[in-house]
């Protein structure tokens, strides 16, 4: 059991528990978090589960997978740091972790 910090666009932050395995994606829509559509469920087939990450956490979560970086790669508001909510599964070293949400998913 951890805890992560969302931050909408606006600066708004929830703080969230998670269990270790759960995706980001499910950890935000649980939680009612707004800001993650995630319109495909979680197959990496929207883009509308994107959240951008701190540096620092960046290097915990892998590497984009071929799939996810084609939809980042269409994804407007695309940082070096943007991960697909959905295809990062959280570990206990991810506690204290900050995600920011872009403004709009699409
Ligand atoms: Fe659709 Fe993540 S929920 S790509």
């Amino acid at each position: 059991m951890g805890k992560i910090t969302f931050i909408e666009h606006d600066g708004t932050e929830h703080v969230v528990e998670f269990e270790a395995g759960a995706s980001l994606k499910d950890i935000a829509v649980d939680n009612a978090v707004p800001g993650i559509d995630a319109d495909c469920g979680g197959e990496c087939a929207c883009g509308t589960c994107h959240v951008i990450l701190a540096q620092e956490w960046y290097g915990k979560t892998g590497a984009p997978g071929q799939d996810e970086e084609q939809m980042l790669s269409l994804t407007p508001e695309r940082a070096e740091t943007s991960r697909l909510g959905c295809q990062v599964q959280t570990t206990e070293a991810m506690d204290g972790m900050s995600v920011r949400l872009p403004e709009f998913q699409m």
